[in-house]
């Protein structure tokens, strides 16, 4: 028997951000664990032209919920959406759906949040916003970061009565085992970097090797969440209790073996229509960032869109490396240095659970084997972020294949070109060439007299 599953049975629970990517697992989830959930409310707002019930309809399709959709073909009844925008007055709900949500919720899973690590403040004159800014974020690296400390400290003011406990997932990636190994459906953090490097757009990105890559895989995260509301309505612990929700502590994984891992996997199985072969290098070191992002990503962009004008088509790879520069220089803070986190409340809740709560809400990432996660999560991303399918993986990989003969063929005439330079300007590099070019004919000559003696 389930304590985690049974207690959310027969109850309504609230999740805001439920389009979102966590959002969306954690709904999957309790779907599937607690079928006998009364009611699953989620805030929605209407987006990019499309109406609440589309959006909502839309999510409850995606292949996410096919597992939950063969146990329960029912499952969509149970999820109620409520028109809301989070950030206007009283959240834009409805009075008649105010009364509904007060008199029938037990539970609430905040969990949106704009995602933008340099979202512009929002709460008065938008030039003077812009001016102070730097100043009231002060030591936080982003207002990404420095909101949420705000938001922390609301909670720990303002909570009253009310059972509060707050989780801070590390870097969120796919999902390990559930629904599916690989899920993944944004581009955002480390899954944009890795497919960058697999289509072989990046070639090199800053940030320090040796430290410690905080990935936390989604279905852990949200087993976690699901644990600590029970744990939080059930045991009542005196004080809110915040859950550092990372790997690092327990399971550390350093970058420089994440690069390894995802090139592999992507040389194995790889991305169609790669730009080049997948390599990419991680550095500490300033000048060699620069130089390769000169070298291998600004001048190939800018020839590619050289070639793309000269064609009649739009150029668009000096906006892409611009985009992905951008979000690439935000995540360095966090790449470049090491993070230690204290897993202790981790470790106290899962030292709550019984044994059959470990394992269907398992967090425990010291089993977590590095290697056949990354493998997954790249995986991942070409299966259900890019939508390839497994079949072309051999198209694929003879389109590589082309593409590194092209490389050969490319660095050979550059060597040439250099060569020739270099052997008009010096006596002695002309004598080591004719050398050479005069062994090489002999070779040939030796072995076509002994293959015509054979004959
Ligand atoms: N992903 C990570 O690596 C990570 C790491 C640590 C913490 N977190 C935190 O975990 C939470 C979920 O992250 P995520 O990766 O699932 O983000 P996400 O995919 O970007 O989803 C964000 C969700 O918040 C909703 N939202 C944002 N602004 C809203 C507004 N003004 N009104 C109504 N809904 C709004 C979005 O709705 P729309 O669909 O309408 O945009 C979406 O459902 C966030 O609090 C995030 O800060 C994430």
């Amino acid at each position: 028997m389930s304590s985690v599953a049974t207690y959310y049975n027969e109850k309504s629970v609230l999740v805001t951000g439920a389009t979102g990517f966590m959002g969306k697992v954690l709904v999957e989830k309790l779907l599937r664990s607690s079928p006998d959930v009364k009611a699953i409310y989620i805030l929605v707002r209407p987006k990019a032209g499309q109406l609440m019930q589309n959006r909502v309809e839309h999510m409850v399709k995606c292949k996410l919920f096919d597992r939950v959709r063969e146990e329960c073909p029912n499952f969509h009844e149970k999820i109620k959406p409520i028109s809301a925008e989070l950030t206007h007055p009283n959240l834009a709900i409805n009075p008649e759906d105010t009364a509904e949500l007060l008199s029938e919720v037990n539970i609430v899973f905040h969990c949106a949040a704009t995602v933008r690590f340099d979202e512009p403040l929002k709460w008065m004159d938008e030039f003077l916003i812009e001016e102070i800014t730097p100043k009231l974020i002060g030591d936080w690296p982003n207002t990404y970061t420095f909101t949420k400390a705000l938001a922390e400290y609301l909670l720990q003011q303002e909570k009253g009565n009310i059972n509060v406990a707050i989780v801070r997932p590390s870097i969120v990636g796919a999902s390990w085992h559930e629904p599916f190994p690989g899920w993944i459906d944004n581009f955002n953090g480390t899954s944009g970097i890795f497919i960058a490097a697999g289509k072989g757009i990046i070639r090199t990105v800053k940030c320090n090797v040796e430290a410690v890559a905080d990935i936390v895989p989604v279905d852990v995260a949200i087993n976690l969440i699901l644990a600590t509301g029970w744990y939080t309505a059930v045991h009542r612990p005196k004080s809110m209790l915040i859950y550092n929700c990372t790997t690092g502590g327990m399971n550390p994984f350093c970058w420089g073996e994440m690069e390894h891992h995802v090139i592999s996997t992507y040389k194995r199985n790889p991305l169609e229509k790669a730009f080049r072969i997948p390599k990419a290098n991680m550095t500490s070191n300033y000048l060699m960032h620069q130089y390769w992002t000169a070298v291998s990503h600004k001048a190939p962009a800018f020839l590619y869109d050289l070639y793309l004008r000269l064609t009649g088509r739009k150029p668009r790879m000096m906006k892409l490396f611009s985009r992905l520069h951008k979000s690439m220089t935000f995540f360095e803070y966090f790449t470049s240095r090491t993070w230690e986190w204290s897993s202790d409340n981790m470790n106290m809740l899962m030292n709550q659970l019984s044994p059959k709560d470990k394992k269907l809400f398992c967090f425990d990432v010291r089993q977590l084997h590095w290697s056949e996660y990354i493998e997954n999560y790249c995986l991942g991303t070409k299966k259900y972020l890019l939508n390839e399918d497994m079949a072309g993986i051999p198209a694929a990989k003879q389109h590589l294949r082309k593409l590194r003969n092209i490389q050969y063929a490319l660095n050979t005439i550059f060597l040439v070109i250099i060569w020739r330079i270099f052997i008009a300007r010096s006596q002695m590099a002309q004598n080591i060439w004719y050398f050479v070019v005069n062994l090489c004919y002999k070779f040939l000559s030796y072995f076509r007299a002994s293959s015509t003696l054979r004959h």
